[in-house]
């Protein structure tokens, strides 16, 4: 079992319990429901086999996280199905970003996680982007979730962290490189999203900018 007393987390990574209250929340489903409406949750598959993901995705902002079959995980600026450009980032999200990324660019994509019963997310590193220097800094909306963290080599320790609608995840430094996941979602304990489960909202800056 975790002790808060001895437990430590690598470097760079942040957990902001509750930083969006139950209103701001609540604005920000609006903007998923809304952004949705034009990029629709579509399911990612893996690249190779064509496994299906557990969880299902949409994104806001010029770039979007995507994979498939054929090409695998990538960015792109258009949506697969409907081939229109991604929605804007809502603008909560990005003063989030201002306020917690300590990045002098803004972020360029914020993918949307569906999390329906069952869904989870396997422990994997996020490293499809250029620019390791700036965050990733995650929002999540609806049920609770077991979040884990581990190190930067595949199969070592993990911790849970349990997330809460309205937190705010950082990881930055050293935690850029570490293996995260979700072994857990706590399905039907929220009625924040409409049909149900967990929202997971992930800004990442994608290019490079030279040094500030
Ligand atoms: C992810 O690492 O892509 C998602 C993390 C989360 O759902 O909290
Ligand atoms: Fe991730």
């Amino acid at each position: 079992m975790g002790d808060a007393a001895t437990e430590k987390f690598p470097s760079g990574f942040a957990h902001y319990p509750l930083y969006f209250d139950i209103a701001a929340q609540r604005h920000l489903i609006e903007a998923v429901k809304a952004g949705v409406a034009d990029a629709p949750f579509y399911q990612p598959v893996m690249p190779r086999t064509g496994t299906p993901l557990s969880v299902v995705m949409s994104n806001f902002g010029p770039l979007g996280w995507v994979t498939d079959k054929a090409q695998g995980y990538r960015y792109t600026s258009v949506h697969p199905k409907t081939h229109m450009p991604w929605p804007v980032l809502p603008q909560s999200l990005q003063d989030l970003w201002d306020d917690v990324s300590g990045y002098a660019a803004p972020p360029e994509a914020c993918l949307i996680n569906w999390y329906r019963e069952d869904a989870k997310m396997g422990l994997h590193v996020d490293n499809d982007e250029h620019d390791v220097r700036a965050p990733v800094v995650s929002v999540s909306l609806g049920d609770p979730a077991m979040f884990r963290l581990g190190g930067p080599k595949r199969g070592g320790k993990t911790q849970g962290i349990k997330l809460f609608s309205g937190d705010v995840v950082v990881l930055g430094g050293e935690a850029r490189q570490c293996y995260h996941g979700v072994s857990k979602v706590y399905y039907g304990q929220s009625a924040l999203v409409p049909r149900g489960g967990r929202i997971n909202l992930t800004m990442r800056r994608v290019n490079e900018i030279d040094r500030v």
